[in-house]
């Protein structure tokens, strides 16, 4: 028998069984799944992978949902799920919020779009000055829109080319950043000295080369790179907390520094706070870890459930955009639709206690995770900040890009995915992601989650 026992003296796993039960829970997924089998076939004539974005895309098939309403979604074959991916971490208001309906419905009967101001940006404008504490606003139509005018302006604002991000980030899909995404073990050279990995085909070998990498939480290794080749960078563009590849917090007193580094070598420090943004706090990583960067790009949540996004900027980068040295532009950014959407949801919803209730239901599912995981002697652990949690399937803490590479345990994370999803528990696909609460989501709802990874926890321990 292939058994490999845990690092952490838990329990020893049994890759056998591992790919036994993958292989029903399999089975089961697509016996569940007939319609959605359908529509794949359908979509597939379309649309490649058979979805609008490749992120959608699931093995064998995506799961085609039909409706959701408050912290339920059912897919077209009738099937109900207690919905913790909430769109990729944006539902945090629940599905078909009342509030935010009526406010777009109201909009709707007004007219939906001019391509001139409303009063609707304004009041945006002013919540996100009065969370995040930047003095300026301008909005987008996604999170990638943001990390690219982000880059635009870090660029134009000290004239200089090379873009640092994060190893094992990601940013959204333009040129600047999708540079050492997900690159494999064997493409990423020297931790000191990474490679430049272009994420898939069709950037420019030059551009890419412009962007380099450094790992999360070494303040060390950015003060090394910025003493060689600091006044050539013009930004770092950074999650003040990594959450794509599960969940990994910054050390104490390590965003503190990265702010003093960038400051002393005029390098615009660029908060990434699509998916942090609304949902960590009402004025996202930045308040929450008390550190104020350059520029704050946002998306996701902010909206409500509308395709929007936000960049947030310093009085000197204002300076830059109003005098048009560097050009922000958009047909749709500040649509009507989307700033009564994301008014509603930011003053009205996402309130400072529906932020306390989300910060309790997250504790409470963390703490029930952690109990079944010690439990059943299983080589994981968990994190959460907010709204946003997760299992990591490694026996050790993660701190960067590397150790999620060499620490994850692939095949049980794939493994537990599925067996949220046969016990109604619809959950982001891909190893690397986390679940996102709404406040619609219920004590019921948490012991739906915990039953069902008590069940994985069992079978894949008998
Ligand atoms: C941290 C971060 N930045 C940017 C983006 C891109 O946002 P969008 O998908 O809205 O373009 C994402 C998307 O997942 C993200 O997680």
């Amino acid at each position: 028998m292939s058994v490999e026992a845990s690092t952490d003296g838990g329990s020893a796993i049994d890759r056998k069984r591992i790919a036994s039960l993958t292989e029903g829970q399999m089975a089961s997924f697509r016996e569940r799944t007939g319609c959605s089998a359908e529509l794949f076939r359908r979509a597939s004539k379309v649309m490649p992978n058979g979805v609008p974005s490749s992120f959608q895309a699931n093995d064998p098939w995506p799961v085609y949902i039909e409706r959701g309403d408050g912290s339920r979604v059912w897919d077209v074959d009738g099937s109900e799920y207690t919905d913790f991916h909430n769109g990729f971490g944006v539902m945090c208001i629940g599905h078909a919020n009342p509030e935010v309906g009526a406010a777009v419905k109201d909009r709707v009967d007004q007219g939906t779009h001019f391509a001139a101001p409303t009063e609707g940006s304004i009041a945006v404008a002013e919540e996100l000055q009065r969370r995040f504490g930047l003095p300026q606003w301008r909005f987008t139509n996604s999170g990638t829109e943001s990390t690219m005018d982000a880059v635009h302006l870090a660029r134009g604002a000290t004239g200089r080319d090379t873009v640092l991000k994060i190893e094992g980030s990601y940013h959204g899909h333009h040129d600047a950043v999708m540079v050492s995404v997900y690159p494999p073990l064997e493409a990423l050279g020297e931790r000191d000295d990474p490679i430049s990995v272009p994420y898939g085909a069709g950037y420019p070998r030059a551009i890419t080369e412009l962007t380099r990498s450094v790992p999360f939480n070494d303040a060390e290794a950015l003060e090394s790179v910025l003493g060689e080749i600091g006044d050539e960078v013009a930004g770092l563009i950074m999650e003040p907390a990594m959450m794509n590849i599960n969940i990994i917090p910054p050390r104490e007193g390590y965003l503190e520094r990265v702010r003093e580094l960038t400051a002393e070598h005029g390098v615009k420090l660029i908060f990434d706070e699509v998916k942090t943004g609304a949902t960590i706090s009402a004025g996202g990583a930045t308040q929450r870890f008390g550190v104020t960067p350059d520029l704050i790009t946002l998306a996701k949540a902010t909206c409500g459930g509308y395709p929007g996004g936000a960049i947030g900027m310093s009085e000197e980068l204002a300076a830059i955009v109003a005098d048009g040295t560097v050009h922000q532009y958009g047909t749709f950014n500040g649509n009507p639709l989307v700033m009564a959407a994301a008014e509603a949801t930011l003053t009205k919803v996402l309130t400072e206690d529906a932020y306390r209730r989300l910060e309790a239901a997250n504790r409470r599912l963390l703490d029930g995770c952690q109990g079944i995981i010690e439990e059943y002697g299983l080589p994981a652990y968990t994190e959460g900040i907010g709204a946003k949690g997760c299992v990591i399937f490694s026996p050790q803490r993660m701190y960067e890009y590397r150790d999620y590479l060499t620490k994850v345990d692939d095949e049980l994370a794939t493994l537990a995915w599925l067996y949220h999803m046969n016990h109604g528990i619809f959950m982001t696909p891909g190893v690397e992601e986390e679940w996102t609460l709404s406040i619609a989501h219920s004590d019921d709802d948490l012991q739906r989650y915990l039953e069902a990874f008590a069940a994985f926890a069992r079978d894949v321990t008998a």
